[in-house]
């Protein structure tokens, strides 16, 4: 990538301008945010990585398909492709990130938002006319025109969840009223908080690239926590009324018990050290396993850190670390779901491992004589969390 990681994408805005004036509220059009940025991957390699089974693809055909609007799932045969329309699709890839490992420098453009916010990088490709039709998302989104060229048409009026096309399984928009329109070339990139309505239709052959943030769901959250807190906590008090008298119906389930079962559902933690125990292994699950990149053989504490001399580590695409800080100035890591606690002292290990995704052994070298931070980089390569980058 010939643009600089560290340059700002808004020209005169700054990353926290951004933040402040746009993020979550309201778009922006970034005219030539990455103009040096090419793309690891042609459309032809896309159609490839399409036809692999632990990749989520699809293709939306608007108009030559069995019907309008048809989303056909992968993973695909070559034969899929040479049977399309000659115009109106588009091809989906999703987690494109986890896949190539060259986009985990496109990704550090985007350091002004917290890592754990990210989804996915989803790659889209469509011949001329391709589009995925009007639609909104729940989640903020970089749409970044990597080849040739999309049109762009946004509504930010309040979106209507009634307002879709029926009987097809995509949620496209029945009614869309742009207010906004502009064409964006390779390098020109949109961003969109959740909820803005968009219609972006390809002129002629177009690669875009959709950064994608995660809109998490209270439902979700709830559902996740309470797991949590039921394993951690054993949840084995019982209902219990000593004070019981004798009720005027029988069958009332009176306020006094109401109190008392609020009461024992009171008791289940909701103190921010719970909550980010168990966020950190929420944000940084996995969310299907992935092949990685073992050592032939496992190695021992002293090859590791011996062959660590020579190459630098990298992570591997996939994995995702984050870290709490606690009151105590400890920190919990959080790799993949699991947790590390480590203490005051070996913080700093901690921050450079979970801001960076190479590593250097001078950087590392101040901590790998503490031996919990030595074996911890050891079972990392062992298990391929981290790889030699000459591998
Ligand atoms: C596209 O690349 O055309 C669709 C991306 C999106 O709407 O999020
Ligand atoms: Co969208």
């Amino acid at each position: 990538m010939k643009s600089s990681p560290t340059r700002s994408l808004f020209g005169d805005i700054s990353k926290q301008q951004f933040l402040a004036e746009y993020w979550q509220k309201k778009p922006l059009l970034i005219r030539g945010a990455l103009t040096g940025f090419s793309s690891p991957i042609t459309a032809d390699e896309l159609a490839g990585l399409a036809c692999e089974d632990e990749v989520e693809s699809r293709i939306v055909i608007e108009k030559g398909g069995n019907h309008p609007w048809e989303l056909r799932h992968g993973p695909f045969q070559e034969s899929d492709f040479t049977s399309l329309p000659e115009s109106h699709w588009s091809l989906l890839l999703q987690e494109a990130n986890k896949q190539i490992p060259e986009l985990a420098e496109l990704l550090d453009v985007f350091d002004f938002i917290p890592s754990w916010w990210l989804d996915d990088i989803m790659i889209s490709y469509s011949p001329d006319q391709g589009t995925v039709g009007p639609h909104y998302d729940r989640y903020d989104v970089f749409l970044l025109q990597v080849e040739g060229r999309k049109n762009w048409q946004i509504s930010t009026l309040p979106v209507d969840e009634n307002n879709v096309i029926d009987d097809i399984e995509l949620r496209i928009m029945k009614t869309f009223h742009s207010e906004q329109e502009w064409t964006l070339e390779a390098g020109d990139m949109l961003y969109l908080p959740p909820g803005v309505a968009h219609h972006g239709v390809a002129q002629g052959e177009s690669l875009t690239y959709s950064i994608g943030y995660r809109a998490l769901s209270q439902s979700e959250l709830l559902a996740s926590y309470f797991d949590f807190i039921l394993e951690q906590h054993d949840g084995k008090r019982h209902f219990s009324d000593p004070a019981l008298t004798v009720q005027q119906h029988r069958s009332e389930i009176t306020l006094e018990t109401i109190k008392k079962v609020t009461q024992l559902l009171q008791e289940m933690p909701f103190d921010s050290e719970s909550v980010g125990r168990w966020f950190g292994r929420f944000a940084t699950e996995p969310n299907q396993p992935m092949a990685r990149y073992l050592p032939e053989q496992p190695l021992t504490s002293q090859q590791c850190l011996q062959r660590f001399k020579t190459s630098p580590l990298t992570r591997h695409a996939h994995c995702r670390f984050n870290f709490t800080t606690l009151t105590s100035g400890a920190i919990n890591l959080f790799i993949d779901g699991d947790e590390y606690q480590l203490n005051p002292e070996q913080v700093g290990f901690g921050h450079i491992i979970c801001d960076n995704t190479h590593y250097c052994h001078d950087e590392l070298a101040p901590y790998l004589n503490d031996p919990q931070l030595s074996s911890l980089l050891l079972r990392w390569v062992n298990d391929g969390t981290l790889y030699f980058t000459d591998e």
